[in-house]
C-alpha cells in the first residue's frame, strides 16, 4: 500500500497538542512545525487522521516540496509530480493557495502555473490534447514559503472544525478546534466536574463532553477523500467502526451557562446535534451574581473580549465579577482566553501560566490557574 507524507495545518500554539493525538493514535514520523503537523501513513491513516483529529483544520497530502523562486522552477516541480496517480480521467482539479515571504507574489499567476504544469503532465501522459474536468474535484493546494514551493491535496474538504453540530453560531463562537485545544490544556479528564459560565453557542462544553466520551469529533462527517477514487473505500467504514468502538460512557457533570436564554436555547441544541445534549446541564445565569466559592472543578471560558472602545470597561467589570464570584482558587482549575493584557489586575490574581493562542486572527493569552493556589 502506498505510503503518504501527510500535512495537517494546525491554530498556531496547538501544535504540540495535535502531535499528541496523532502519536496517541499510532502514526509514524510525527514532528511539527509553526502551525503544521507532519506525519506519515496510509490510506488507513488518511481515514483516521480525519475522523479522529480535535485540534487539526485538514488533512493534507503532500506531493512534492522544492525550491521556487521563480515560475519556472514552480511549474517544473509541480511537473515532475505524478500526477496521473492521483487524478483520474474526469478529474477537476481546481488550484489554491498562498505565498509568504517569497518572490513569488501573485497568486493567481501562481496558481495559472500550477494548473498548466499539471495539465501538462496528465495531457502526455494520457496521449490526449484535451482534459475533461467535469468529474468530481480533487483539491490541489499549495503554499510557497521563503521560495520554497509545497504542493499538497486536500483530502478534508470542508475544515475539520466544522465537525457538522454547530449550526447555530451566535456572537462570536469560538472555532471548535480551540475550543477542544483549550479543553486538552486543562487537563480535563472524564470524572472532573467541568464548567464554562459564558458558554455562548456551547462550543467549550460540547467539545468537553465529546472528549469526556471519547467520541472522534468526524465521525458523523463526509470527508473529499470518500470520493477519491485512489484512496481505499473500505478504510472509511473500519475507521468509523473502530473510533465507535472507542467511546464510553462518562461521568462528568458539565455545565454550561449563560446570561442570555437565547445562548442557551442555541448551546442546547448544538448539544442535541452533537448527540451530548445528556450530558451537558445547562442554565441562565450572570456569573457576576454567582456563588462559586464553594465550586470544585475545572473551569474553561471565552468572556466578552470588550475589543471595541466603551465596552472595554463592561468587559473589565465582567472580569472583576468572575474573580468575585469564584473567590478562593483552591482546588480551581481556571482558564480563561481573551486578548486582555490586563486580565489579570482585573481578575485579581495571577496566572500560574500563560500560553499564546490564535482565536481567529486576534493575538490571545490563555490564562491558566492550577489547583491548590
Ligand atoms: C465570546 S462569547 C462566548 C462564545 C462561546 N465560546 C462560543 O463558542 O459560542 C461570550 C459570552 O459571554 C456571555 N456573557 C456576557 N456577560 C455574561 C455574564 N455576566 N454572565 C454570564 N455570561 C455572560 C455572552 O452572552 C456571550 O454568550
Amino acid at each position: 500500500m502506498k505510503t503518504y507524507e501527510f500535512c495537517a495545518p494546525c491554530l498556531i500554539g496547538v501544535e504540540s497538542i495535535a502531535a499528541g493525538e496523532f502519536r496517541r493514535l499510532g502514526f509514524e514520523n510525527v514532528r511539527c512545525e509553526d502551525g503544521h503537523v507532519y506525519f506519515t501513513g496510509g490510506d488507513d491513516t488518511l481515514a483516521r487522521a480525519n475522523i479522529h483529529s480535535r485540534y487539526c483544520e485538514r488533512i493534507l497530502i503532500r506531493l512534492g516540496s522544492f525550491p521556487a523562486d521563480d515560475f519556472d522552477k514552480l511549474f517544473d516541480g509541480v511537473r515532475r509530480i505524478a500526477w496521473e496517480e492521483y487524478l483520474a480521467p474526469g478529474t477537476a482539479f481546481p488550484v489554491k493557495g498562498y505565498s509568504l515571504r517569497s518572490k513569488l507574489t501573485s497568486i493567481p499567476a501562481c496558481q495559472r502555473i500550477i494548473k498548466k504544469a499539471v495539465a501538462e503532465r496528465l495531457m502526455a501522459k494520457r496521449r490526449v490534447t484535451w482534459l475533461d474536468e467535469s468529474g468530481p474535484a480533487v483539491q490541489i493546494q499549495f503554499s510557497i514559503i521563503r521560495d520554497r514551493a509545497d504542493i499538497f491535496i486536500d483530502t478534508t474538504g470542508a475544515p475539520l472544525y466544522k465537525r457538522g453540530w454547530r449550526t447555530e453560531g451566535g456572537v462570536a463562537p469560538i472555532r471548535e478546534t480551540l475550543a477542544a485545544s483549550m479543553v486538552d490544556l486543562s487537563r480535563f479528564r472524564g470524572d472532573m466536574h467541568f464548567l464554562d459560565p459564558m458558554c455562548g453557542s456551547g462550543t467549550i462544553a460540547i467539545e468537553a463532553a465529546l472528549k469526556a466520551r471519547r467520541r472522534a469529533p468526524g465521525i458523523n462527517r463526509r470527508f473529499d477523500a470518500q470520493g477519491f477514487p485512489f484512496v481505499d473505500r473500505a478504510v472509511w467504514n473500519r475507521a468509523r467502526e473502530e473510533a465507535k468502538a472507542g467511546e464510553m460512557p462518562s461521568p462528568a457533570v458539565i455545565e454550561a451557562r449563560d446570561i442570555d436564554p437565547a445562548c442557551i436555547r442555541r448551546a442546547e441544541a448544538n448539544a442535541r446535534r452533537a448527540g451530548v445534549a445528556d450530558m451537558i446541564r445547562f442554565s441562565v445565569a450572570d456569573v457576576t451574581k454567582s456563588d462559586l466559592s464553594s465550586w470544585r472543578g475545572v473551569m474553561v471560558t471565552n468572556p466578552p473580549y470588550g475589543e471595541r472602545l466603551g465596552d472595554q470597561e463592561t468587559a473589565h467589570a465582567l472580569y472583576r465579577g468572575l474573580g468575585r464570584a469564584l473567590g478562593t482558587l483552591d482546588g480551581k482549575s481556571v482558564y480563561v482566553i481573551t486578548p486582555d493584557p490586563e486580565f489579570e489586575k482585573f481578575f485579581g490574581h495571577r496566572a500560574n501560566r500563560k500560553r499564546w493562542l490564535y482565536n481567529g486572527m486576534i493575538k490571545c493569552s490563555l490564562y491558566m490557574y492550577f489547583p491548590g493556589k
